[in-house]
């Protein structure tokens, strides 16, 4: 007798995905950004570098964002990178500016070289980048392509040392 391979529901498929997207090991950033006088910083686990020469770097960024605003507006953006010994500076800029009006007050910051957007003075390194393209998802979130256009490194860290996700407990996928 052969068995028959039942079909997974519906439910059970989107429970396996769900999953699946949790197992990726993100790092934790922070992405800062700045409009005329009007600055913002939020964290950020979705980036990743896309191309060589040049160099680009993606990022998924919720519209509703303060920051998405300040990136539309500008046409930059700074991604700041972490040692772990940083994650309660990073935690401190979780939430939205609309629920925390006073969060970049919190920020220690200088302008980047190249951009003038604000690099956090924590950060191990940097990236500053000049928006180069978007991909609306359709689903709240946009895909930002960036061409980096600066960067610097204070604190050589191995990556292994970096701040990541699955080192605060934190998850933000699924
Ligand atoms: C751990 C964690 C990671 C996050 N990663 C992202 C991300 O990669 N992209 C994004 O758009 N929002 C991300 N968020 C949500 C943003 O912080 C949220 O959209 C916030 O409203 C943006 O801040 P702003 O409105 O001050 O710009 C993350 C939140 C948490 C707690």
């Amino acid at each position: 007798m052969t068995t028959q391979h039942e079909p997974d529901s519906a439910e059970a498929v989107e429970k396996a995905i769900s999953g699946a997207l949790k197992m990726i090991p993100y790092g934790f950033h922070a992405l800062t950004s700045k409009h005329g006088k009007e600055m913002n910083v939020m964290v950020l686990n979705w980036f990743s570098q896309v191309s060589f020469e040049p160099q680009h770097i993606v990022i998924g960024l919720q519209q509703t964002s303060t920051t998405y605003g300040l990136v539309e507006a500008s046409g930059h953006f700074v991604v700041n990178i972490f040692h772990q010994a940083e994650a309660d500076v990073v935690k401190q800029f979780s939430k939205s500016r609309e629920k925390n009006p006073q969060k970049f007050e919190g920020a220690h910051w200088q302008p980047a070289p190249v951009t003038g957007v604000p690099v956090l003075d924590e950060a191990a390194a940097f990236l500053e980048c000049e928006v180069a393209g978007e991909l609306d998802t359709g689903a709240g979130h946009s895909v930002i392509l960036g061409r980096v256009v600066g960067g610097g490194v204070r604190a050589s860290h191995d990556p292994g040392e970096g701040l990541t996700l699955p080192h605060v407990g934190w998850s933000y996928s699924g």
